[in-house]
This record gives structure tokens, C-alpha cells and sequence, in this order.
């Protein structure tokens, strides 16, 4: 899969990805890549999204086959597009994209990603497992010569009892990662809210509305962060 924001010259390799010959910027990017399944991808694109609808004009590109943000947005509700991995050609007509990736992507497409975002964001459970399987997606980068710096690592269903997620946070920062300093809270909300084609706040209880401040958060920290590393936010 690939995403730029110019008209630039596209090609669709037997690999499944695009390849781009220009240089890709204007549009703020985020892509939500992982090859751990379950740890709030598809949750983290809807929401980041949705946050960035409120002042860019957004689109939300689902690149799972399982084409899940799709089937949660069908409802037409959301406030920002949704396209399907072609609408990767289209993200120059936007300011802002989001982009949604498969459970377990390619080598080639984490790279790809990785290289033509603004940042990538990557969601993890702060326990032992989920940190380890990070460390996976960030060997692909490393492979592919981008940045550490380029990544940040987004700790989602933070239940906030115990030590788990400073000792994540502690693992992590200790491998060079930047980890976003708001985490998401463990809510059933997030659950209710994929059903209800909503967005979390929206489910009708406190503990949705926090998780939708949390996403708040979780998006000023990432813009300020991109204006730090990116060409263009
Ligand atoms: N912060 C959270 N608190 C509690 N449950 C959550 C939270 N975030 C996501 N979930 C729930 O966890 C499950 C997996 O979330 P989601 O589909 O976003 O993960 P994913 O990484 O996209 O999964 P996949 O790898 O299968 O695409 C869903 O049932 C979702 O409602
Ligand atoms: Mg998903």
C-alpha cells in the first residue's frame, strides 16, 4: 500500500504496493501500523481522524481487507471521508489522512508507510507480549532506514492499575522509541462504540467522554511532535 499526497507517478507493484517518484507532502499523515493484532489500530484511526476532522479536512483510508473503520463509519456519521486503499490516490485533496493497516502487514508495506508518512503511530498493549511485538515493527523500520524519531508508540486499554504500563513505557523508551506521554484508557465504550457505528463520546457514558479526551491528547501530542521531525504538518 502506498500513500502521497501530489500528483506524482504512481506505480502498483506485484507486491501490492505503490511506489511514488516525487516528493510526498502537504497533507499531514498518520499511519496506524502494527504487526501485533488487536491492540486498538482501527480504534486509534477512527478517533485520531475524527479529532483532526475538527479543524482539517480529513480522510480516513482503510487499508485492512477486513475493512473494519469502513464498516464502522458506514453509517455516514463520522466527520471526515473514508476510502479504501485506493484512496490513497486521492490524499493530496486533503489536509489531513489517516490511514488504517492490516493486522499483519508486509515488510514492504510497514516501510513504505514508514517512509511516506509524517509519523507513523503505533498502538501498543502496555503488557510484556505487546511490547515485544513492537519491537518487530520497529526492526522493519530500522531495516528500512527510517527513523526512530518518525514513530511513536501510542499505549492503548491502559486499565491504569499497577505498574504494567510504566514498566511498557520504561521497556520502550529503553529501545529508543518515542512513547506518547497520554495513554488511551481500557473502556468497554470503544466496544460499544464500533457497534454503534459512533465515536466513543458519543456511546452516552463518562467513561466515553474521557476516552475521547484522551484521543484529544493523544493528537496535540502528535502534532507537536510533527512539527519537530516532519517537512510539512
Ligand atoms: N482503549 C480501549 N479500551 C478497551 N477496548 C478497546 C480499546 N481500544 C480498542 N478496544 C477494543 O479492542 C478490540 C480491538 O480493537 P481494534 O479493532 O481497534 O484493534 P486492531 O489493532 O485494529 O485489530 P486488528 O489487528 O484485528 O485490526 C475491539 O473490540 C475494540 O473495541
Ligand atoms: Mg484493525
Amino acid at each position: 500500500m502506498y500513500w502521497c499526497s501530489k500528483v506524482a507517478i504512481h506505480t502498483y507493484s506485484a507486491t501490492g504496493l505503490f511506489s511514488c517518484q516525487n516528493v510526498c507532502m502537504g497533507t499531514f499523515k498518520l499511519a496506524i501500523v502494527g504487526r501485533k493484532g488487536g491492540v486498538g489500530k482501527t480504534t486509534t484511526a477512527i478517533h485520531l481522524a475524527a479529532h483532526l476532522a475538527r479543524s482539517r479536512r480529513t480522510l480516513l483510508v482503510d487499508g485492512d481487507d477486513r475493512a473494519y473503520a469502513s464498516t464502522w463509519a458506514r453509517g455516514g456519521a463520522m466527520p471526515f471521508a473514508v476510502d479504501g486503499i485506493g484512496g490513497l490516490m486521492t490524499v493530496g485533496e486533503y489536509e489531513a489522512a489517516v490511514i488504517d493497516s492490516q493486522a499483519d502487514p508486509s515488510e514492504q508495506e510497514i516501510s513504505t508507510l514508514g517512509r511516506h508518512s509524517t509519523l507513523l503511530v503505533l498502538p501498543a498493549i502496555p503488557e510484556a507480549q505487546a511490547v515485544s511485538g513492537l519491537m518487530q515493527t520497529v526492526a522493519v523500520l530500522d531495516r528500512a532506514g527510517v527513523p526512530r524519531t518518525r514513530a511513536a508508540v501510542l499505549l492503548t486499554m491502559d486499565t491504569r492499575v499497577g505498574s504494567a504500563t510504566a514498566e511498557a513505557r520504561e521497556a520502550l523508551a529503553g529501545a529508543g522509541l518515542h512513547v506518547l506521554t497520554r495513554t488511551v484508557r481500557d473502556t468497554v465504550a470503544f466496544r460499544h462504540a464500533s457497534s454503534g457505528g459512533l465515536l466513543v463520546h458519543k456511546v452516552g457514558s463518562a467513561a466515553g467522554k474521557m476516552a475521547w479526551l484522551d484521543y484529544e491528547v493523544v493528537l496535540r501530542e502528535l502534532l507537536e511532535l510533527a512539527g519537530d521531525y516532519s517537512v510539512q504538518a
